[in-house]
């Protein structure tokens, strides 16, 4: 078997909803001033899926990882591989991924975390096809979950209305058909200031700033640039051009850097999955939340080729060309 293919998937998003109306009147009693019409305009975002207090990424995680199992038609004695991308693990250790392991009753297999922030889940993706290539695993489940309501500063205006809770998942398995055609991951620590949580636990007690923080300018900046460049990367190393991709699976930050990477690739806005407006920015759950979304509503089919893309923190980057 000498590739990887995608044999199914799933999603979860916790049930409260809070639209931008909402979380514009929750903030107004504390003075601070926003409204569904700027957040709308400026980002695309619609509402977005908060988890309840309590409810952690591997509950998220295993949840979505079940609909895939389900999806894909295996059970938790074929995966002998897990990945978790997430930068809101339950725990500091044991990882996220053994939480699902045995939340799922899978036994055996390696299970971890990758920790790419918004980039995690094409990171995993890319791991997951390397270690099954290298004849090291057989079925894979690989999932992005998040709860970065967590990390927010819900003072800060600029970054509290950007993001959602959620978790999506894949079964990746070996295959002698091509599935994952191209995967290209990038990381440049230099930018580690422009967006951060740069807080930790030492001897009991929070160490820095627990919250996220960003300056959206840059990071819109180089997600243009970073994201455009890695299309064209990653399709010339499966030798296919860009005008091929069926679709366009992006990290779901903001619609105005979706237009302009697919204005820049020349990909129609038809091509583009966007759940944005209705999930917010997930991290790393975004990429498999909206693929697992346009599967199954139909719109991303067998045969077809989906170039999915993350970026975030780090600075990290990359992209993963997939043949359904
Ligand atoms: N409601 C109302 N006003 C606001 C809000 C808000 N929620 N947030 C900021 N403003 C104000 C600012 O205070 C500023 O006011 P001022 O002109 O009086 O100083 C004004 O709106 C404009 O602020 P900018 O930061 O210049 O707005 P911009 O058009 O750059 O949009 C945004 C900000 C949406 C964050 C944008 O820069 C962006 O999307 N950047 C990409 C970053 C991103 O998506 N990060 C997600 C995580 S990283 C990732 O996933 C890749």
């Amino acid at each position: 078997m000498s590739h990887a293919r995608i044999i199914g998937s799933g999603s979860y998003l916790p049930p409260r909803i809070v639209t931008n109306d909402q979380l514009a009147a929750d903030l107004a009693q504390r003075q601070i001033e926003t409204s569904d019409a700027w957040i709308t305009e400026r980002t695309g975002i619609r509402q977005r899926h908060l988890a309840d207090d309590g409810v952690t990424s591997s509950e998220l995680a295993a949840e979505a990882g079940r609909a895939a199992l389900e999806n894909a038609g295996v059970g938790p004695q074929d995966i002998d591989l897990i990945i978790v991308a997430t930068s809101t693990p339950d725990f500091i250790f044991p990882s996220t991924a053994c939480l699902v392991q045995s939340k799922l009753g899978i036994k055996g297999g390696p299970a971890f975390d990758v920790q790419a922030v918004c980039s995690g889940f094409v990171y995993a993706l890319t791991t997951a096809e390397a270690l099954i290539r290298a004849g090291r695993a057989r079925t894979a489940l690989v999932i992005g979950a998040e709860v970065f309501s967590r990390i927010l500063d819900w003072n800060d205006r600029s970054t509290c209305v950007l993001f959602g809770d959620g978790a999506g998942a894949v079964v990746l398995q070996a295959s002698e058909e091509p599935g994952i055609v191209g995967a290209k991951l990038h990381a440049d620590g230099s930018y580690a200031g422009i967006l951060n949580t740069a807080g930790s636990v030492s001897h009991g007690c929070v160490v820095g700033d627990p919250f996220l923080r960003m300056d959206g300018q840059a990071v819109f900046k180089l997600a243009v640039t970073a994201l455009t460049k890695s299309a064209a990367e990653v399709c010339a190393q499966a030798g296919v051009p860009v005008e091929s991709i069926d679709w366009l699976v992006p990290h779901q930050a903001n619609v105005r850097i979706l237009s302009a990477i697919s204005r820049r690739l020349g990909v129609p806005d038809e091509k583009v999955i966007v759940t944005l407006d209705k999930h917010a920015n997930t991290s790393a759950a975004s990429v498999p939340l909206a693929f697992d979304a346009a599967r199954r509503d139909g719109r991303i089919k067998a045969g077809d080729l989906v170039l999915m893309q993350g970026v975030g923190g780090g600075f990290t980057w990359g992209s993963v060309l997939v043949r359904m």
